[in-house]
């Protein structure tokens, strides 16, 4: 079981959510952090949170998208700690929309965010590791919903869907070097995921999340950030931290109309609240 204390991890999307739960347990397992977002003002907050855990943290302002950001996250972490052990692609966002409703430019959006600056990092971080002949843990946060989809959630899926492979492809790649690559899958989680995703339809949502969910299926941040230390800890492919969802997944590769069921079910739900509104 590897040893976090003294290790540094680098987070983006630390300013809420899983980011920022996942940034206050790793400085509880004895990391420090470089804590990355756009909202200083709330990444301020989680450094306050670190140190107050006998911790160190260094921030850095700024959209994932900015050239040379990966760059300079990890040239934080060498300044100010003298190299990472980990770095946790986490920063991304969704859309709640029917694919002939979402126009290719939103898409490419989402797709730099979610997938090439997650990317751009972890490939960043794994020459940084290779370069210095350091073992070190690169984690990309993807979604459950990649390995699935609903209604109204394609080219979200399609970006965590892509996450997952090239980070599975990287996982066997780095193998022989040390460096361990984890996909992070959450479930339905209460974070501000949902409010952004909605939209001007976030009027919609019960206490943050889709009111169609069932409750056994809504997650807080603490528990994906709990089973990322764990991962830290003991390294392996995938986190997952709902055994039902893992397994409905895999039913669902296994019988497709399994999934065009449910996925009916939920189209029908969409329509009926649109009808509603
Ligand atoms: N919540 C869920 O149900 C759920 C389920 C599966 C997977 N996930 C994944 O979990 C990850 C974290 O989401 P969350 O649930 O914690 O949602 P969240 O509370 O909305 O957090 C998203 C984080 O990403 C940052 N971010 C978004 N766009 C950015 C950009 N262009 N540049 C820099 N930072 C950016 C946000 O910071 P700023 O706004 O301050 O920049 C924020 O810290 C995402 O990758 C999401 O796809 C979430």
């Amino acid at each position: 079981m590897a040893d976090l204390r003294d290790k540094t991890i680098v987070v983006t999307g630390a300013s809420s959510g899983i980011g920022a739960a996942t940034a206050r347990a790793c400085a509880a397992a004895g990391m420090d952090l470089v804590l990355a977002a756009r909202r200083r003002d709330r990444l301020e907050a989680v450094a306050a949170e670190v140190e107050r855990l006998g911790r160190r943290a260094e921030i850095v302002e700024g959209d994932v998208a900015e050239p040379g950001h990966a760059a300079r996250l990890l040239h934080a972490a060498e300044r100010a700690f003298g190299g990472f052990h980990a770095v946790f692609a986490n920063a991304g966002y969704g859309l709640e929309r029917e694919m002939l409703a979402t126009p290719l430019d939103e898409m490419r959006r989402m797709f730099e965010v979610n997938f090439f600056c997650g990317t751009d990092l972890l490939q960043h971080a794994a020459q940084r590791l290779l370069d210095a002949k350091r073992p070190g843990h690169l984690l990309m946060c993807s979604s459950c919903v990649a390995k699935f989809t609903l209604p109204r959630h394609g080219a979200y899926s399609a970006t965590k869907a892509a996450q997952a492979m090239v980070a599975r492809s990287m996982r066997s790649e780095l193998a022989e070097h040390g460096v361990e690559v984890s996909t992070v899958h959450p479930v339905t989680t209460t974070t501000e995921f949902f409010e952004v995703a909605a939209g001007d339809e976030r009027h919609h949502l019960r206490d943050g999340v889709p009111p169609h969910v069932p409750p056994l299926f809504v997650q807080r941040p603490e528990r994906i950030a709990d089973a990322v230390v764990r991962c830290l800890r003991r390294p392996r492919a995938e986190v997952w931290t709902s055994h039902t969802v893992r397994l409905v997944a895999g039913a669902f590769t296994a019988f497709p109309f399994l999934q065009e069921w449910v996925m009916r079910g939920e189209a029908r739900k969409y329509r009926e609240r649109d009808a509603r509104s």
